[in-house]
């Protein structure tokens, strides 16, 4: 603990002097054993004098009288406690104290303030004195902030650093300087967020030329503004990094993430260094440059990690409108294609300020039949002034710009989703590395040239292509017992594909790589948290989708197994290309279970996307699926009665948060026993969300043509009519539920006297022969009269009527308590038919295979 003791002690008032001395002699003596914490807080009627500090309660941060460089003037600040004193805050920024006779001290009507040597109150925190508690105590905490709070909270919340409470802190009005645990606030109502504004000159601390903050339009970006305006942007957030920064890494920019609080819609952004005991700052200096510094404590000096604008391309539209700015090239201003100088004379002497202009209009205004089109620009810092529109797919992207005439550019990044530009393109730069690809629009005749080019390039290619492959094959063939080898060779050492737009740079995905850390889970789809994982390292975690790493095949691809970079074990669902329901699935997926949080859902870490390719990652759930137990005699012993009664329990769980506690009411529609998975402790998850509907809080019932789901688990009215709702899931609960308890499936199941596993049952419980429908291995472990409780809860939830059937907080209560009166299940006559429907055509059916059954054993994934 540095600074056992601070400069000078703590100084109380005359009345209070007695007190004082006690005080005093506690430090001092306690300084002797060097355990003794400096104060860190002054509370109504006492002073911080000039010459003295309070220092957090680690000593990270220290707050007192300073004087900057070539400089008498003096003001109170607060810095990091290190041997290099850098100011972060400054209280009285644009009016010092002259002289050493300042103090400050918490007023009598509660605020903080600086007075100079006479009394006269040089600074204070203005806050409207009937709203604040008169004995409010001002704190110096472990993040650098200084918080004003009611006194009886100071002492808590300096331990455990809870400011919620505080009537004023210093994070809320920063200076020049964000220190980690700070919030940025984004919000398009507010305008601009000019938070930092920097100091005027090294040695005054007074609002200077340049400010620092976001840029509320969305998707937002961190802006430097100066007197003329924007200086220097980071491009557009995505989630992970700020897009313009195409050198952003690990090392340094790792960390910011962007929260959106649902309530009132306002959006945040934090930075969280890597390693929390890291003492670090982002800041505006008084030339407009933006920097961020790190102490390093082996050298004991600040380390710039970096600072921005950095290169000549990064001041702010350096080439103009419509021109881009290559670092590389020389000159570095260039119109785009299609583009040229506005004013060439000026452009030819390096006066690029009047940017450069369309060559042909666009043709979609005159209605001709010759359509304008796009031409794709990789690896640029996007133009500023973005529309976003939030879609998924990128061919809806090209089309909503395609419609409107006012569209001149499009861009797509599954971070952000589909931006579309409309005004002049400004501040474009070209990367040798990162950035994304920009669509720009032209007139088909500007494109033509290009396309001439290309033909020509291809038929090149092509030509030199079939001579190299004429060559290989030949060379195969002729030394084919030669090259045993050279398959596993060529697999291991397989050529990684061209990354997704959203990461060109090795580093990056690198850090994509796993959902666990800190910026990495921060992807934003549909407001939730969600990782886009990159394609290269699903092929490295699922040894490029090898045999082995194969679990099974689901509704709509096969499912892998695989293992990230950082260890984590995941289940891939690569969804089959064939399928026409494929994108739609997906979409509605991966939007689904990103905003679905319950212990008894599976998690999806996040997904993939790669050309037509798309993959969902979930949580890899060691056990399988309740399936792969229940129907298998070697290993249908090992769960319980005990056991299986959790498991009914936690699926009804699941299903009760998926149709009343989400925010969105949520139909399942595939609840089966294959769909059940189970972790290490044979808990229980809900999964396979591709083919669940989203429904309105006051919609209670929907139909469709397409009827999706497995025999044997759907109801009457969904299977025959394609009604369904809340209650056709409970059918399917019930199902499984017997399912559970009798080890036998519904679809298979073949007595003599009965067609079908419910009406087998219903007539078991009818007689007073329940006991007998129970699974053999779980007789002796069971309580008779629960589990017949069980069987006539299962049996209610698949009665004929949906009307009859009990809702899932019903089923819960019915399940959990002991006494409430169960009425009895009328006889399900309409399943008896289904058992013997199996001609009746199910239209598109996805499940086909599940007819014979065999979805049960194949889809046992995950
Ligand atoms: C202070 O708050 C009171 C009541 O909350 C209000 O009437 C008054 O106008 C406020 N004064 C200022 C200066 O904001
Ligand atoms: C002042 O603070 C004490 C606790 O420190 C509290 O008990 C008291 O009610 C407060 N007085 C006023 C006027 O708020
Ligand atoms: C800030 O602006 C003023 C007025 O335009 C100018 O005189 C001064 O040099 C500027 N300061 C810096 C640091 O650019
Ligand atoms: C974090 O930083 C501290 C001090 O700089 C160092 O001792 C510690 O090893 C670091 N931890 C990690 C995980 O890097
Ligand atoms: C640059 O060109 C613009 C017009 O294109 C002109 O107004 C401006 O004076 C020029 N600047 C210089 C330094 O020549
Ligand atoms: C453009 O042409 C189509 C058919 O050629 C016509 O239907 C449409 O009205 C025209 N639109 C305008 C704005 O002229
Ligand atoms: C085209 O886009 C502009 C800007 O977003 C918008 O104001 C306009 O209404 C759009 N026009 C059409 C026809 O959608």
């Amino acid at each position: 603990m540095p600074g056992a003791f601070v400069n000078g002690g703590m100084p109380f008032t005359g009345k209070n002097r007695a007190k004082f001395w006690l005080f005093s002699l506690f430090f001092v003596s306690s300084s002797l054993f060097s355990y003794s914490r400096a104060a860190n807080s002054i509370s109504r009627g006492q002073f911080v004098r000039d010459g003295e500090t309070l220092i957090s309660p680690s000593g990270n941060f220290e707050l007192g009288f300073f004087s900057p460089a070539n400089s008498s003037r003096r003001y109170v600040g607060i810095w990091y406690h290190v041997s290099v004193k850098t100011v972060v805050w400054v209280a009285n920024r644009d009016s010092p104290v002259s002289g050493d006779s300042g103090v400050m001290t918490v007023s009598n009507d509660g605020n903080l303030m600086v007075l100079d040597g006479n009394n006269g109150t040089v600074w204070s925190s203005s806050i409207n004195s009937s709203s604040v508690p008169t004995n409010s105590t001002a704190v110096l905490m472990d993040t650098g902030n200084l918080v004003l709070l009611a006194s009886a909270e100071a002492d808590s919340a300096s331990a455990g650093g809870d400011v919620s409470n505080s009537n004023w802190q210093s994070f809320d009005h920063p200076t020049d300087t964000y220190l980690p645990g700070m919030r940025v606030r984004v919000n398009s109502t507010d305008g601009e967020n000019r938070a930092f504004r920097s100091w005027k000159s090294s040695d005054d601390p007074s609002p200077g030329n340049f400010s620092m903050g976001v840029d509320p339009r969305l998707p937002p970006q961190i802006v430097i503004w100066g007197q003329s305006g924007r200086e220097w942007r980071s491009g557009h957030w995505n989630g992970q990094i700020f897009t313009g920064v195409p050198n952003m890494t690990r090392s340094y920019l790792f960390g910011f993430r962007l929260w959106s609080i649902q309530a009132d819609g306002s959006r945040y952004f934090t930075y969280t260094p890597l390693n929390s005991s890291n003492l670090l700052m982002f800041r505006i200096l008084w030339n407009g440059t933006e920097e961020q510094l790190l102490w390093d404590e082996t050298s004991n000096a600040w380390t710039v990690l970096q600072e921005q604008p950095a290169k000549e391309c990064d001041f702010y539209n350096k080439c103009g409108d419509f021109a881009i700015c290559n670092e590389m090239d020389s000159p570095k201003c260039s119109c785009m294609e299609g583009f040229s100088p506005k004013s060439p004379d000026q452009w030819n002497r390096g006066n690029w300020s009047a940017g450069c202009a369309r060559k042909t209009q666009l043709q979609c205004q005159d209605n001709s039949s010759r359509m304008d089109g796009f031409l794709k620009l990789d690896g640029v810092k996007l133009p500023d002034f973005a529309d976003s529109v939030s879609t998924i797919i990128r061919d809806e992207c090209e089309a909503k710009c395609l419609e409107n005439c006012s569209c001149n550019a499009f861009a797509f990044d599954v971070g952000i989703g589909c931006m579309l530009w409309t005004e002049n393109w400004i501040d474009v730069q070209q990367f040798d590395k990162g950035g994304l690809t920009l669509q720009i629009r032209l007139a088909n005749s500007e494109l033509r040239t290009e396309s001439k080019i290309s033909k020509l390039f291809i038929i090149i290619t092509v030509l030199v292509g079939a001579f190299v492959l004429g060559v290989l094959v030949w060379l195969l063939w002729r030394f084919k017992d030669n090259l045993k080898g050279f398959s596993i060779f060529y697999r291991k050492n397989k050529k990684l594909p061209l990354l997704d737009n959203f990461v060109k740079n090795e580093e990056l995905s690198a850090e994509l790589s796993g959902p666990d850390g800190l910026a990495r889970d921060a992807k934003q789809v549909g407001g939730a948290d969600i990782t886009v994982f990159n394609f290269s390292s699903i092929e490295a975690a699922t040894n490029f989708f090898s045999e082995e790493n194969k679990l099974g095949l689901g509704g709509f691809g096969p499912v892998y197994k695989g293992k990230l970079f950082g260890g984590q074990e995941i289940a891939v669902k690569r969804l089959s290309r064939k399928s026409s329901q494929g994108l739609d699935e997906f979409k509605n997926e991966v939007m689904l279970i990103a905003k679905l949080q319950h212990r008894n859902l599976v998690r999806l870490f996040g997904f993939c996307v790669q050309g037509e390719d798309k993959m969902l990652v979930y949580e890899y759930m060691p056990n399988k699926s309740l399936d792969s137990f229940i129907f298998n005699p070697a290993k249908r012993a090992k769960l319980d009665w005990k056991k299986r009664f959790e498991i009914i329990e936690g699926i009804a769980r699941g299903l009760l948060y998926l149709h009343r506690d989400s925010r969105l009411r949520i139909i399942h529609r595939d609840l089966k026993a294959s769909n059940i998975l189970l972790d290490e402790e044979m808990n229980p998850k809900i999964s396979d969300f591709g083919m669940a509907r989203i429904f309105g809080t006051n919609e209670n019932e929907a139909s469709t043509n397409r009827v999706v789901g497995t025999y044997g688990y759907m109801s009457p009215e969904y299977a025959m009519e394609g009604l369904f709702s809340v209650k056709s899931d409970v059918y399917s609960f019930g199902v499984l539920l017997l399912e559970i308890i009798s080890g036998k499936k519904n679809l298979g199941f073949r007595m003599l006297e009965h067609s079908n596993l419910i009406v087998h049952a219903w007539h078991h419980l009818k007689e007073g022969k329940g006991m007998e429908l129970i699974d053999p291995c779980i007789r002796d472990t069971c309580s008779t009269d629960k589990v017949l409780r069980c069987i006539q809860v299962g049996l209610l939830c698949v009665q004929d009527s949906a009307v009859d059937r009990p809702a899932m907080p019903s089923v819960m209560l019915l399940l959990e308590s002991k006494t409430a009166d169960l009425p009895f299940p009328k006889l399900p006559r309409s399943t008896s038919i289904t058992g013997s429907m199996d001609t009746c055509s199910l239209s598109e059916s996805q499940e086909i295979e599940s007819l014979n059954g065999v979805t049960a054993s194949s889809v046992d994934g995950r």
